[in-house]
């Protein structure tokens, strides 16, 4: 038998910029909101700050309509979801992806026993809409498309309101299941807009909150199906029992919330339309925009295809002879700056530099340039 100890050290976190795929760091108003008086879950006046959360969703996801609320867990969870609410056994799903998290929707899907059709491409690209188009036209009874709208794992955006277009007009029965984890608050996204059936984000990103939360968004349609669907999938991301917590009142208990997770969600939020979307949209584009012609300028070069790169994040290519990981732990050790290297088994060298929430401005990018230069003079 192991030994017990009998006390663990007082916590005592280093200080970080965090400026990797995410978490970003937390804006310090969402950490002062986490220390307002805790109201229980069934107290009828947390009722009523769920009410406003449920507005400011709706607002954050530009869908007036269905249903904008959130999982107690973390963007995995939205994920899951979205293939347990939607989709019964054998039913047709067409995963579109290039990257890790796409490849993990796909392999979602996979375990719901969805039939899976897959359309890729090689990492940094983005599956042509042409090769999306002939799946689509080869599988008439598609029930679901997925994809992710901004790769974390390569810095690819996908052209979501292009292929919204697309499914419409060739399978239009099919629902257009988005991830919006890194996009969601840093760049615009439009749910009803471009008729995105069922999107789900992160809090700890372009959000600025910790992370723990899975923001989502359906539509009417893509409710009307999920009612439908005989297939129950797991009762904690049930989106009708949520609704009954959220939505009904009286309220129907569901599970006890993270209650001070959501303080922070909700001042996330209340900052981030205060700011204004389009403003922070234009924040996010600037510091990845800036960050990236100021590497570029240094000889760096990136894995994503430059048409469609996103300005949250950049994966930087390490260059041949480069111990990626050695630099991502001087920057680290010596600056106190997280960046992050390539994602799974198949990961090219990179280096993932994000500039989300509270980080996207020219100030952090400089930090992070500074920090590079050091580690590696020109
Ligand atoms: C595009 C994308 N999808 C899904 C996820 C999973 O989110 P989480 O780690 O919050 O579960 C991530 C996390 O980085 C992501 O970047």
């Amino acid at each position: 038998m192991g030994d017990l100890v009998t006390s663990i050290p007082t916590l005592n976190p280093g200080e970080r910029l965090l400026c990797g795929p995410g978490p970003s760091n937390v804006n310090p108003q969402v950490l002062q909101a986490m220390q307002l008086n805790m109201n229980g879950h069934l107290d009828p006046d947390f009722w009523d700050i769920l009410v406003d959360l449920a507005a400011g969703l709706k607002a954050l996801w530009r869908n007036p309509d269905g249903l904008s609320l959130c999982f107690s867990a973390s963007g995995t969870s939205g994920m899951e979801a979205g293939i347990t609410n939607l989709v019964a056994p054998g039913d047709k799903v067409i995963a579109i992806h290039a990257g890790f998290f796409g490849a993990r929707l796909a392999d979602l899907a996979r375990r719901h026993e969805a039939d899976l059709v897959e359309v890729t491409a090689p990492l940094g690209q983005i599956a042509p809409l042409e090769a999306v188009e002939a799946a689509l036209r080869a599988n008439p009874d598609t029930k679901l498309v997925a994809v992710v709208h901004a790769e974390t794992s390569t810095g690819v955006r996908y052209p979501v309101p292009e292929l919204s277009a697309l499914v419409r007009q060739v399978t239009p029965d099919a629902l257009l299941m988005v991830d919006a984890v890194t996009s969601l608050g840093g760049e615009q996204v439009e749910a009803a807009g471009w008729g995105i059936d069922y999107g789900y984000s992160c809090s700890q990103k372009s959000l600025g909150c910790p992370p723990g939360l899975s923001p989502f968004t359906v539509s009417a349609r893509a409710l009307e199906v999920q009612k439908a669907n005989k297939h129950r999938g797991p009762y904690t991301y049930d989106i009708a029992e949520l609704a009954r917590y959220w939505v009904d009142r009286p309220i129907t208990y569901h599970h006890t919330m993270p209650i001070l997770q959501y303080y922070a969600l909700y001042e996330g939020i209340r900052l981030g339309l205060e700011e204004g979307l389009e403003r922070r949209w234009a924040r996010h584009q600037d510091a990845g925009q800036y960050f990236q012609a100021q590497m570029r300028e240094r000889g760096y070069t990136f894995l994503s295809d430059p048409q469609h790169q996103l300005w949250e994040l950049s994966a930087v290519n390490v260059p041949e002879g480069v111990d990626g990981k050695e630099v991502q732990g001087k920057i680290l050790r010596q600056f106190n700056i997280e960046v992050g290297g390539g994602l799974g088994p198949t990961a090219p060298p990179i280096w993932r530099v994000g500039l989300m929430g509270v980080n996207a401005n020219r100030e952090a990018a400089d930090r992070v340039l500074a920090a590079f230069d050091a580690v590696l003079p020109r």
